[in-house]
């Protein structure tokens, strides 16, 4: 993995629907043909990983027949979809809760990520009954936990002998994924006219750039996607330093505390912001 880690929040497919006169659910379908065309578009522009914000843990609040119209269009989806996913290599993984989802989507999410495991082309991530808070306070109670099993001589998940945690374990225990290296955003993009982050990937987004576009998600594609990350290569990621030339010639050499990053700029070295637990 050596692209850029995208993520989108995938907004106004209500509006988009209601405009036309059609239902809520009709925004929604029109909503899964973009996520298509995202999938498909990304490799080519340079994206190796793709977060899409599908189902918030917010979006229970939402009318009985919208969050059953939205469960049962991921259904479909990756119903639809994995074959094809296989086909293109791309590995499918869904993140959020999943005791709260029906039986039968969880066994298709599980058959879906079983089946694209070795995609290597694109990592698509689907976050489904998502939230960035839980995820963040998930992985403290874990490292608490892991903690206090070290204290009582019990090796625990993120043990550590000097009882320091960097951000990088932090980030695997955000990431709920363990054995992986966890991947921070570099864009984040929300369609529909907003500019919130609605509780998603704040671990994550810490130095992500940020790009709101007020296209509607069902009318979101290839060239919006090309234009995102056009307008993210234009902007100068700085992660804190000052200007690489100018930061050179102020003080004889370059940022001093900055690794570089998979998109070949500077970042934060998170072994040196280890934390020391109390
Ligand atoms: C936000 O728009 C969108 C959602 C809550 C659902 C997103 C779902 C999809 C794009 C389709 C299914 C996803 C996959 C991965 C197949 P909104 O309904 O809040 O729009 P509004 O702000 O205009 O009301």
């Amino acid at each position: 993995m050596s692209g850029l880690h995208a993520a989108i929040i995938m907004d106004g497919n209500g509006r988009w629907a209601v405009s036309r006169g059609k239902s809520r659910t009709a925004g929604h379908l029109a909503g899964a043909d973009a996520v298509r065309r995202t999938v498909e578009a990304a490799p080519g522009l340079g994206i190796d990983i793709l977060t899409l914000y599908a189902f918030s843990s917010d979006n229970w609040r939402r009318p009985p027949e919208e969050v059953g119209a939205l469960m049962r269009l991921l259904r479909r989806y990756l119903m639809a979809e994995t074959g094809r996913c296989v086909e293109n290599g791309v590995r499918v993984q869904v993140i959020g809760r999943r005791d709260r989802l029906a039986s039968s989507l969880v066994r298709e999410i599980e058959s879906a990520e079983r089946a694209t495991a070795r995609g290597q082309k694109l990592w698509l991530r689907i976050a489904v009954d998502y939230s960035a808070r839980d995820a963040i306070l998930r992985a403290a109670l874990r490292l608490s936990r892991g903690l206090d099993a070290e204290q009582s001589g019990v090796q625990g998940e993120v043990a550590s002998p000097s009882g320091q945690i960097s951000r990088q374990d932090f980030s695997r225990l955000v990431a709920e994924c363990p054995e992986e290296r966890a991947h921070d955003v570099d864009l984040l993009i929300r369609t529909g006219g907003e500019k919130r982050l609605s509780d998603f990937l704040l671990w994550e987004c810490a130095y992500a750039e940020l790009i709101f576009t007020d296209r509607m998600w069902p009318d979101f594609g290839h060239a919006d996607l090309d234009e995102a990350v056009l307008e993210f290569r234009r902007r100068e990621r700085r992660f804190g330093t000052v200007p690489a030339a100018a930061g050179a010639a102020k003080s004889g050499k370059a940022a001093i505390s900055a690794v570089r990053d998979r998109s070949g700029h500077a970042r934060p070295d998170p072994e040196i912001a280890a934390v020391a637990m109390p």
